[in-house]
């Protein structure tokens, strides 16, 4: 291809990709959905106070899914995320590892239980939590590590196990991004102490709002349930005696899943194998189409790991071949063809002012009595992955010409670059 810079359509020309916004569809709409939500609403039995018949029947599908013998259903990741680290009893100033390249959730109820969250570099092909660094973030201090399983690529199970044995560390698997994700054939959220995933409406199992917790822990389970619940259903499931006295109350919050959350994700639940191979077959097939582009590179799959949900797909950009020009300026060039792209859409953690030493928020130190004790990071790792990947979306079910026109957009734009 000969492309001239008055072809571009940032200087004027046509543009590739003609089709209305937004190109990523999800979640897929089907009558037996809504139909889930209206039998939650119609049956009697479903109403049952505290803990409807629909949040069991979810929690038990999502347990034998998984393979774990305990699932409490929440109204987010985020409070899921909360009652992990009020379960493994991180508090008084304890510190969490935690990855980068995640979203800011996986981090900040860390605060929430009176701990300190300290950001680990990233490995350079995924973008997961760097074993290594982890070793070298250790301190007396250190109580547990969290780990995001980033865009659906499991992180490494076997190092990070090791390191989590090794300094007896409990270990919380952030699994947002990575329903039905393996590593070693095994599914992610069944190697650490508790297992979590978002359920909210950008996610594989996508529900509206909600998340879900899975452990084989009884006791981890027990505590969890405490933080996020009162009343009739923690009065029939918490058996530890130091936790019963306060069955009337809880512990102040009321964190569960909404009914008709629960109903829409056990719906979603029985096609999650269905979603997955799609998913897979058309981004495996869009990796194989831009991988000899010149310029840029599709993300990576490690040989023992599956991504499962594949949420996220990152592609990664070579300024190096395409003339040393900015990332930002890629991106106005593909934006302009009609692309749906941006800069990898979560900045690493440290560059979050609730994560960061300058974010002047004194008055946060009132309630976050351990804000901002950590502060210079040097996390090269995830700079170059925060500047040198973009994201797309991760098209599913999606017309094949609109996705084959983004891979025309990608060999217009990288073709009038590396010239
Ligand atoms: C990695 C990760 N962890 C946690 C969350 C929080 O989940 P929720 O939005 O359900 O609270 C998200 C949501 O995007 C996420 O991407």
């Amino acid at each position: 291809m000969n492309i001239k810079k008055e072809d571009l359509s940032y200087y004027g020309g046509n543009k590739v990709i003609k089709y209305k916004k937004p190109h990523w569809k999800w979640p897929p709409k089907y009558k037996e959905k809504n139909n889930s939500v209206l039998s939650y609403y119609k049956e009697e039995e479903y109403n049952k106070s505290g803990y409807p018949k629909i949040v069991e029947i979810f929690e038990s599908n999502f347990k034998k899914y998984i393979g774990s013998k305990y699932a409490l259903s929440l109204n987010s990741g985020t409070s899921a995320l909360h009652a992990a680290f009020f379960a493994v009893g991180i508090s008084n100033g304890d510190e969490v590892l935690v990855p980068s390249m995640t979203f800011h959730a996986t981090a900040g109820p860390i605060m929430q239980v009176d701990g300190v969250p300290v950001v680990c570099d990233c490995e350079l092909d995924t973008g997961n939590i760097d074993p290594q660094d982890i070793e070298t973030k250790i301190t007396k201090k250190t109580k547990a590590i969290v780990i995001t399983h980033l865009c659906g690529h499991p992180c490494d199970m076997t190092k990070i196990i090791k390191i989590a044995k090794k300094n007896k560390l409990f270990l919380i698997e952030d699994c947002s991004h990575a329903h039905g994700s393996t590593f070693n054939k095994k599914k992610v959220g069944t190697f650490g102490h508790i297992g979590v995933f978002s359920l909210d409406n950008n996610k594989l199992l996508a529900a509206g709002e909600g998340g879900i917790l899975v452990t084989n822990n009884k006791l981890l389970f027990e505590k969890a349930l405490l933080i996020s619940d009162f009343g009739p259903r923690i009065f029939s499931q918490i058996k530890n005696s130091k936790l019963k006295k306060y069955i009337e109350t809880g512990l102040g919050f009321k964190h569960r899943i909404h009914p008709a959350s629960a109903a829409i994700a056990n719906c979603e639940l029985k096609k999650i194998n269905f979603y997955i191979n799609k998913r897979l077959k058309v981004l495996n097939s869009f990796s194989n189409k831009i991988s000899n582009i010149p310029g840029i590179s599709p993300p990576v799959t490690r040989k023992n790991c599956t991504r499962g949900a594949f949420f996220g797909y990152r592609v990664f950009f070579d300024n190096k071949i395409l003339n040393n020009i900015s990332v930002d300026y890629f991106v106005s060039l593909l934006q302009a063809e009609g692309m749906e792209i941006r800069k990898a859409s979560n900045k690493p953690l440290q560059y979050l002012p609730l994560f960061h030493k300058n974010s002047g928020a004194k008055f946060l130190k009132k309630n976050f009595i351990n804000f901002r004790k950590f502060s210079d990071y040097d996390l090269p790792n995830s700079e170059y992955f925060y500047n040198n990947t973009l994201s797309l979306p991760t098209f599913t079910f999606e017309d094949q010409e609109l996705i084959d026109s983004y891979i025309l957009a990608f060999k217009k734009v990288c073709g009038y670059l590396i010239k």
